[in-house]
């Protein structure tokens, strides 16, 4: 079954411990520090616009993309619910195509770029950012880091028993290729209080944070900075969420 089907459905409720208010204040810091004028933002893998839902609501002017009919679909009814516009287009960021230029920002949060497996495509999609972005544009995104995808993820069992959801996540991680591969079985209460099952692979590819710099350069930023998990410090060995801050 293709990546983030049937799980759009129950993806927020499994997301429920995130904190995405202090999410959205860590980026606004980061503009802050950067010292940019952000009104207009492209949003890559938004997902069901846990993100841009609420930067709408601070008055960003926003587009959100993502691969995922089902995703957006979850996002186009919560925005609907909550009386917000949103400008949202299905399409494969690693063929990102945008006819919107001068963006003052481009975000990808929550480990987007981690589902492009092959270089490639990595710097096809840094270099279409990089082009899109006005002079001194913003490019901010997070990546789940190696440690957390081939240490706490990696070859190992994860599963949760919540009255309605449960799931089991078994994870395979190849250290030749830096993929992990990730089979999720869920188990969904359904109106009769039966459970029913579905099913999903995931893949990921674990960066190193060099690996990243490479592909940022040859799609032309320089100005790049590196911080671990939601701090404005360098990375740790153990920090599980990488964020880079590239200026154009
Ligand atoms: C972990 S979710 C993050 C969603 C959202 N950014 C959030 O913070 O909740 C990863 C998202 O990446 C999207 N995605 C994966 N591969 C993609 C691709 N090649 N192009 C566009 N979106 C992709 C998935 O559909 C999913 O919505």
């Amino acid at each position: 079954m293709e990546q983030y089907s049937d799980f759009a459905f129950i993806y927020d409720e499994l997301m429920n411990d995130v904190d995405y208010n202090g999410w959205i204040k860590y980026i606004e810091e980061i503009i802050e520090k950067e010292n940019v004028k952000v009104q207009n933002i492209l949003e890559l893998a938004c997902g069901t616009g846990n993100l841009t839902i609420p930067l709408t609501k601070k008055n960003y002017d926003i587009a959100g993309i993502d691969i995922s009919d089902q995703m957006l679909n979850v996002a186009r009814e919560k925005a609907e619910k909550e009386g917000v516009e949103l400008v949202l287009l299905q399409q494969d960021i690693a063929e990102l195509d945008f006819d919107v230029t001068n963006l003052d920002c481009i975000l990808c949060a929550c480990d987007g770029f981690n589902y492009i497996t092959y270089d490639d495509d990595l710097e096809n999609v840094f270099a279409k950012s990089h082009e899109l972005l006005k002079d001194g544009g913003l490019f901010i995104f997070d990546i789940s880091s190696h440690y957390k995808l081939s240490t706490i993820l990696g070859n190992n069992m994860h599963g949760e028993n919540r009255d309605d959801i449960s799931y089991l996540w078994q994870n395979y991680f190849d250290d030749e290729q830096n993929l992990i591969e990730m089979e999720l079985a869920f188990f969904v209460k359904d109106a009769n209080g039966k459970f029913d099952k579905f099913e999903e692979v995931h893949q990921q590819r674990a960066y190193t944070e060099d690996e990243i710099i490479e592909s940022l350069q040859i799609s032309g930023f320089t100005d790049i900075k590196v911080y671990g998990d939601f701090t404005f410090e360098k990375p740790k060995k153990d920090s599980e969420r990488i964020f880079f801050v590239c200026k154009k």
